[in-house]
């Protein structure tokens, strides 16, 4: 069965990544600085699947360390989730962002070249659609203009991995568009556990039921949208794992470079969000209406039909299950990983 090297899988994606792979029945290595993620992840990753991983701790920017890895291991498929991803900091930090996110790419890319691997699987976004797209996105739409440094950062590692095939014919390269992942596991042992004050949605909604956070601040509810507040295509964790799975299978019996939108094709609105976490979980959610978010769009989703037609994939978790296990997570773990 074909090893795959997961680059960040500690975090919140690649853990439910992990748990889907090896119950597919992949062997997976995880590599991983944990920089914003931590060990237990992999713990929990074993205990749910009672399967056993090998985890390296290191900077995947480190080249000769990466190189280790592919020199003790055959490796056939990588995923590479290794990126820092918060939108504001990126704005504060760009240096930061771009050397992180494009360097990482650059030293997987290299030791693949070295080891003679030719497939790799890359976390993209929705944020590649930039401004000027209409929803819903399709993947033959141009890359557009972003509105931060973190959205460039996918925008040109999109560009890098593109050439990359352009070059070298046996390599086989995926790009996995994900819309708003939410959701955690359905045994509450994995789940999001972001550092300090949330910036998304989802666990700020959860630390506010778990009394971590005092209220939610709904950013802006005078968007052109139904309800005034934003939509997005939120998907559920485990749906999008599922995803990945699919497209190893794909990346291993193709050439060249495929797009896919990883999304549901359904956006909801942020007040249906909450509203649904309420219900679901029968709990208050303490919220005000503010000011809007610089750089937010009034929707993102996704026409989902290609992943459909080309992977056989589609999502199967509906917005209640995402709430549900969201908040069956944030329960069991009120503190996260407690790292
Ligand atoms: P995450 O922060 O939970 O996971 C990223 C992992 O990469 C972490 O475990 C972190 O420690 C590790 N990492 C970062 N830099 C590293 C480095 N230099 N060396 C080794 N490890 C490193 O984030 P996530 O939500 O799981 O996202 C995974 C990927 O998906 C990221 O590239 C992110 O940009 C992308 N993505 C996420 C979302 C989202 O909403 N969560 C949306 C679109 C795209
Ligand atoms: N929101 C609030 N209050 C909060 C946090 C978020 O009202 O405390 C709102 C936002 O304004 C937005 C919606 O909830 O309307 C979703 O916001 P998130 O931050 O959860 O998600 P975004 O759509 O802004 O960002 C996500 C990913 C990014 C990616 C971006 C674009 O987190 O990685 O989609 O695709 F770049």
């Amino acid at each position: 069965m074909s090893r795959i090297l997961l680059a960040g899988g500690a975090g919140y994606i690649g853990s439910h990544t992990a748990v889907e792979l090896l119950e597919a029945g992949y062997e997976v290595i995880i590599a991983d600085n944990y920089s914003n993620s931590c060990p237990e992840a992999v713990k929990r990753i074993e205990e749910i699947t009672g399967k056993s991983v090998k985890a390296y701790e290191l900077d995947i920017k480190d080249t000769e360390k990466l190189e280790n890895v592919f020199k003790e291991n055959k490796i056939d498929a990588v995923i590479h989730f290794a990126g820092l991803k918060a939108v504001g900091e990126s704005v504060a930090k760009p240096v930061l962002y771009y050397r992180n996110n494009i360097d990482t790419t650059l030293s997987l890319l290299e030791c693949m070249e070295k080891y003679g691997v030719n497939n790799i699987i890359f976390s993209s976004s929705a944020t590649v659609y930039g401004e000027e797209n209409p929803v819903p996105y399709t993947e033959e739409m141009n890359r557009g203009t972003c509105t931060n440094p973190y959205g460039w950062t996918k925008v040109m590692m999109e560009q890098i991995l593109e050439d990359a095939a352009k070059a070298n014919k046996d390599l086989s390269v995926v790009l996995l568009r994900y819309f708003n992942p939410i959701g955690a596991h359905v045994s509450g042992k994995i789940g999001e556990d972001p550092q300090g004050i949330p910036n998304n949605l989802m666990p700020y909604v959860a630390q506010v039921a778990v009394g971590r956070r005092e209220q939610l601040t709904i950013f802006g509810k005078d968007y052109d949208t139904p309800d005034g507040t934003c939509r997005r295509d939120y998907i559920h964790v485990t749906d999008l794992a599922i995803g990945h799975v699919k497209a190893i299978d794909y990346v291993l019996e193709h050439k060249g470079v495929e797009i896919f939108n990883l999304g549901t094709g359904t956006p909801y609105s942020v007040t249906e969000i909450v509203e649904t976490f309420e219900k679901v979980n029968d709990i208050k959610i303490n919220h005000v209406y503010g000011a809007r978010r610089p750089g937010d769009l009034p929707e993102s989703y996704a026409n989902a039909d290609k992943a459909l037609k080309v992977l056989g994939w589609k999502t199967e978790r509906t917005l209640a299950d995402m709430c549900r296990d969201t908040w069956n997570w944030q329960k069991n773990n009120p503190n996260g990983y407690n790292k």
